[in-house]
């Protein structure tokens, strides 16, 4: 039996399809037990809904009971380093052999970041490595997520451009996190996890692009021109408040990312065991064949 924290996000409920289609029985958490998201995970075969929070350490104790390896991530949260702390306990406690913990960008993660969900991964991350006894671990830092360009897609492409505060030269190598979690699910099946134990791994998508190619790869699935526009960091962080409902210290810390990008610190590759194991193969080219369809027309069109 598996444990997925963080099953109906981005990467988690990829992990729970992959864990699924391998035929192991999954424990599939949630704060709730109803949505959208948590019927199509129970519509999957071997897969078992988990209503819990991660601040209830008594329900993780029960719901860990029996588990053998985990899957950790949860969505940037004031309290995040608190809860994820909880499920790295609780699977101790339970005797499990094995946890993947979906880290952020490993340059940011420390006690001093100016990243305010750097140093709560970093708080995760040293108590992983000192509480962990005989559990075997591995850490996972990702590029920067195609899912972040849904801002794009529900926000600018309607307007005729992507707006960010960069340069349209500034580039990432970005990733699906569908491709985190097919590679966090390789990994939890793996016959010898020992292999990838204490290790801090990394994982970026197949192809370096900057932003005017992203806004062009838009124009071409469109067939309308999109322009890549700059804007300055505060009105980046005033749309991702009023557009896209971040809390006002999420969209700070989100916004250092862009220093990030700037100075290259996203152009960083997929570690070599990774490579072997499952390799990112879906393209921003295809991440956005699949989004841009679903975003509003121009406001002449409507
Ligand atoms: N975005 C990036 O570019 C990027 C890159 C590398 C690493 N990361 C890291 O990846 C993680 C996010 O991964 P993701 O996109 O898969 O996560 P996500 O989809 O944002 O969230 C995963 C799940 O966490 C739960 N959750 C969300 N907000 C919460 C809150 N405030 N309190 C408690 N639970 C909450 C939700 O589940 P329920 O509502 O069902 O409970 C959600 O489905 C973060 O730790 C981030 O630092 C992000």
């Amino acid at each position: 039996m598996y444990f997925v924290a963080g099953a109906t996000g981005n990467v988690g409920s990829q992990v729970v399809r992959k864990l699924s289609e391998s035929g192991v029985g999954v424990k599939a958490q949630t704060r709730s037990s109803t949505g959208g998201k948590v019927a199509e995970l129970q519509r999957l075969p071997g897969v078992e809904i988990v209503a819990c929070d991660l601040m209830d350490k008594a329900g993780l104790a029960e719901a860990l009971q029996g588990v053998k390896a985990v899957f950790l991530v949860c969505g940037n949260a004031k309290e995040q380093a608190q809860m994820e702390i909880n499920v790295i306990d609780a699977a101790v406690a339970a005797g499990c052999t094995y946890l993947v913990e979906n880290g952020t960008h490993a340059g940011y993660t420390n006690k001093d970041s100016p990243v305010e969900f750097g140093r709560h991964h970093w708080e995760i991350e040293e108590h992983l490595a000192k509480s962990a006894g005989a559990m075997k671990w591995t850490v996972l830092h990702a590029n920067w997520f195609m899912s972040n360009h849904l801002g794009d897609i529900f926000g600018t492409l309607p307007n005729g451009a992507i707006v960010y505060p960069l340069k349209p030269e500034d580039k990432a190598q970005l990733v699906d996190p569908r491709d985190v979690g097919d590679i966090a699910a390789q990994m939890l099946l793996d016959s010898d996890p020992s292999k990838y134990h204490g290790l801090h791994l990394m994982i970026s998508g197949p192809d370096v692009l900057t932003w005017s190619q992203i806004a062009a790869l838009y124009t071409e699935e469109l067939g309308r021109p999109i322009e890549m526009a700059t804007c300055s960091e505060p009105e980046w962080v005033a749309a991702a408040i009023k557009g896209s409902g971040f809390e006002h210290w999420l969209a700070e810390a989100a916004a250092h990312n862009f220093k990030v990008i700037r100075d290259g610190g996203f152009l960083h590759t997929t570690s070599p065991q990774l490579l072997a194991l499952a390799p990112p193969r879906r393209t921003m080219k295809e991440w956005i064949a699949e989004w841009a369809p679903r975003s509003p027309p121009p406001p002449a069109a409507q």
